[in-house]
């Protein structure tokens, strides 16, 4: 798979982990910054990032900020962009299976690095179950005050 990746200050090191992860099992990373501890904003990364996905050149996203709260929040103004901030692998399987789920959204100050791991290994590994859940799914891109 091809993963884009970003982090601020706060996600950077678990970034930076959970990247050569990923490059050591065979996918493709493009890392989108940023690139050291220096404090920057959150917003600039989850953009790229989420742009990235929506636009099909990445087929998934992955954003570290402190809490992964901030990161999910912007990447989710982007259209077409299901992003989930996730602390443990069962949500992480769940984003994906039950909401397509196409950006995974971790804390460097929440979860530590193996545990980042699972939830990232369930994130790429588990397929969206469609069915009942496309329907609904489907619903989140209806405009808000559509209904
Ligand atoms: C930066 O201190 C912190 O606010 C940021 O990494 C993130 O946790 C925001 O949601």
């Amino acid at each position: 798979m091809k993963v884009a990746a970003g982090s601020d200050h706060g996600g950077f090191a678990l970034k930076r982990e959970l990247c050569a992860a990923l490059r050591a099992a065979g996918h493709e990373v493009a890392d989108l910054g940023s690139h050291d501890e220096t404090s920057v904003d959150y917003p600039d990364y989850a953009r790229a990032v989420a742009r990235a996905v929506a636009r099909g050149e990445a087929d998934r996203g992955l954003l570290c900020c402190g809490s992964g709260i901030g990161m999910a929040i912007a990447a989710n103004k982007v259209a077409g962009v299901r992003a989930a901030v996730v602390s443990d692998p069962y949500s992480a399987r769940m984003s994906r299976a039950h909401n397509d789920a196409n950006v995974l959204c971790l804390g460097g100050r929440v979860v530590g690095g193996e545990l980042a791991k699972d939830c990232l290994r369930a994130f790429l590994e588990t397929p969206f179950e469609g069915g009942r859940h496309a329907r609904r799914v489907a619903k989140l891109d209806e405009p808000d005050g559509e209904r």
